[in-house]
């Protein structure tokens, strides 16, 4: 995987902080309140790496000293598209560094015994095809859901996609990897693979039941 990695569009996070973060994520002894925040957290900090390609222009600022060319953001409109319902919980964190951003939501739930992904949503803004859209989604296991979410946005003319997720299973990152080349794809930790459920391994467990305090 490693050799795979190396020669794909997947970025695999190794920032201190980011680690730090996950590691409390997966502790099965942290509660809802504790685990949302986390999740924020990492989608802020994973956000800050993904969003490093901003385009910029330079603009004429006057300082308090005499007037300069400085660089901004130039004018890519910015759409979050979280994976609902667990993705939702990364989006507060994309939103403090890009307030003005546009949220799209697209639902999709795994089918508890065959663990293909079942759409019942899809809302975008509009027109979608001159944005930048982050595409966030904690838990990339088997890679049905993330996939069908790409593919989703591309119908509605989406082009400039990323995918941002904290924790990603070999099995499933292979698959949107190689379903879009040449999307780039945002890990915060590659984990060991799926167990009998399609659930990541070590994991986290249930990333949705997590945030929202379900089940
Ligand atoms: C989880 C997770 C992903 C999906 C990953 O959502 O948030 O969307 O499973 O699994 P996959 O890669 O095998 O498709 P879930 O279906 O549990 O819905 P929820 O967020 O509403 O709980
Ligand atoms: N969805 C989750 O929330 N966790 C997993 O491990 C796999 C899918």
């Amino acid at each position: 995987m490693k050799e795979y990695v190396e020669k794909s569009n997947i970025f695999i996070n190794t920032h201190p902080l980011v680690q730090h973060k996950i590691s409390m994520l997966r502790d099965i002894h942290t509660g809802t309140n504790e685990f949302r925040k986390l999740v924020e957290e990492i989608g802020m900090l994973m956000g800050y790496e993904a969003l490093s390609d901003l385009p910029l222009e330079e603009v004429e600022i006057e300082t308090p000293i005499e007037k300069c060319k400085s660089p901004v953001v130039s004018g890519r409109k910015l759409a979050i598209v979280p994976i609902l319902r667990a993705g939702l919980g990364m989006v507060n964190g994309l939103l403090a560094l890009t307030p003005t951003a546009k949220v799209g939501h697209i639902g999709l739930y795994r089918d508890p015994k065959t663990h293909n992904p079942v759409e019942y949503y899809c809302k975008l803004p509009d027109p979608i095809n001159e944005r930048i859209i982050v595409v966030t989604d904690p838990m990339l296991a088997t890679g049905g859901s993330a996939c069908d979410a790409v593919r989703m946005i591309r119908e509605h003319g989406g082009v400039n996609i990323k995918f941002m997720c904290i924790i990603a299973a070999p099995e499933g990152l292979r698959r949107l990897s190689e379903a879009f080349p040449d999307m780039q794809i945002y890990v915060g930790h590659l984990d060991k693979g799926l167990n009998e459920n399609a659930y990541i391994v070590p994991g986290l467990g249930d990333a949705g039941d997590r945030i929202f305090g379900t089940k």
